[in-house]
């Protein structure tokens, strides 16, 4: 089960499958900047439209530490920040202060 949902492309600029956004997060992204860097979703030309998808995935899983099934978008138009240049993430546990 989830085959598909695993090869689902979150990141259409990028080609960044939910897959590799899945495994950042779990080895230590932990804030959309981690995302960003570690995968480069999110950072296309279009200018991070996936974002609404890549923080409810991220917000969801640090709460209840699974993915969801099924990514509820967020459609608030939220403008999610655009990412400094960054370190890449995983290599600790915490968000690196940021925030
Ligand atoms: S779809 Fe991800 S940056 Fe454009």
């Amino acid at each position: 089960m989830g085959q598909k949902k695993r090869a689902e492309i979150i990141c259409r600029c990028n080609n960044v499958s939910r897959e590799v956004i899945e495994k950042a997060i779990q080895n230590g992204c932990h804030s959309l900047n981690d995302i960003f860097d570690q995968t480069t979703a999110g950072v296309g030309a279009c200018g991070g439209s996936c974002r609404r998808k890549l923080k409810p995935l991220l917000d969801y899983y640090l709460e209840h530490k699974v993915f969801p099934e099924k990514i509820i978008e967020d459609r608030t138009g939220k403008d999610y920040p655009r990412p400094p240049v960054g370190l890449p993430c995983g290599d600790g546990e915490g968000d690196g202060g940021k925030g």
